[in-house]
């Protein structure tokens, strides 16, 4: 297993990638309304990667082995579905829920990260589930630092979501993430403390659980890509690029329009590096 370090200036071109692919998502929220269909979310985020940033969107064309290329710029993922949803002219409607999935490359780096968004009024489980998968994300977060190890932030994600009453997707998980878009080490939303590869500065992944209201269970549909619930029960993911600094983490897509840090992590100040 070779995980890439990055060193001080690699780490500064990441920076500039995260906050990019953030500040993407920025530029679409006020667009996530009902009636708007994820094609146009597609062409308003490609069009402002490409004109207004000059960055690349890195899924499209995207082809790891076994799959075929990807279609779009962006992944948009409805309801019971996981990740990869594939952008179309169908329209958001009340009530729906939508990770918008951007990775974005500048300079050779890439910076990735998702959100959720409720298309205008959600219903209690759904707000539920998308509060408490963006606070197991930061759980995990929150175990970054030389000399932790992978599985204890598996083991944050997975107990604080199973405590409530949610299951954890195993078959897609974080991953190291620098000149390639998804490298090692990968990142597993489950596991057990003290287990798994030793983290050392200078090491960049994503964590980006992806939490399902019913049963952990999923399938891929024919298009190659999409992913969903097999019970269809709700399914939500956030996703933030961090970096293993000296003393702890730092979060590279953070941008302006970031949701607010939960208190949790605001209130334990020494693990910000920043
Ligand atoms: N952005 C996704 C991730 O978090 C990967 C999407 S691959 C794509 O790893 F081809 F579907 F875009
Ligand atoms: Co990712
Ligand atoms: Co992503």
């Amino acid at each position: 297993m070779t995980i890439s370090l990055k060193s001080a200036e690699d780490l500064a071109g990441m920076r500039i990638a995260g906050r990019l692919a953030a500040e993407v998502l920025d530029m679409l929220t006020a667009h996530v309304k009902p009636g708007v269909t994820t094609e146009e979310l597609d062409r308003l985020a490609h069009d402002h990667m490409v004109t207004v940033q000059g960055t690349v969107p890195a899924p499209l064309n995207y082809a790891p082995p076994g799959y075929r290329p990807y279609p779009k710029s962006i992944c948009t993922s409805i309801n019971h579905q996981v990740c990869h949803g594939i952008p179309n002219d169908r329209p958001l409607k009340n009530g729906d829920i939508v990770n918008i999935d951007i990775t974005v490359i500048k300079d050779g780096w890439h910076g990735d990260t998702s959100r959720m968004f409720i298309v205008g009024e959600g219903s209690i489980a759904a707000k539920r589930l998308c509060a408490l998968t963006y606070e197991a994300m930061w759980k995990g977060i929150l175990k970054v630092k030389p000399g932790a190890r992978l599985g204890d932030i598996g083991h944050a994600i997975q107990t604080f979501a199973e405590s409530s009453g949610f299951s954890v997707v195993r078959e897609f998980c974080g991953h190291g993430i620098g000149h390639k878009f998804h490298e090692e080490p990968q990142v597993l939303h489950y596991g057990r403390p003290g287990t798994l590869e030793e983290l050392v500065p200078g090491m960049v992944f994503t964590v980006e659980p992806m939490i399902n209201a019913g049963r952990r269970e999923i399938r891929e549909l024919g298009d190659g890509w999409t992913i969903v619930t097999k019970d269809r029960s709700l399914s939500a993911q956030w996703e933030h690029t961090v970096a293993v600094t000296e003393t702890g983490y730092e979060v590279l897509t953070l941008s302006a329009g970031s949701p607010a840090i939960p208190d949790f992590v605001t209130a334990q100040p020494a693990a910000l590096a920043v």
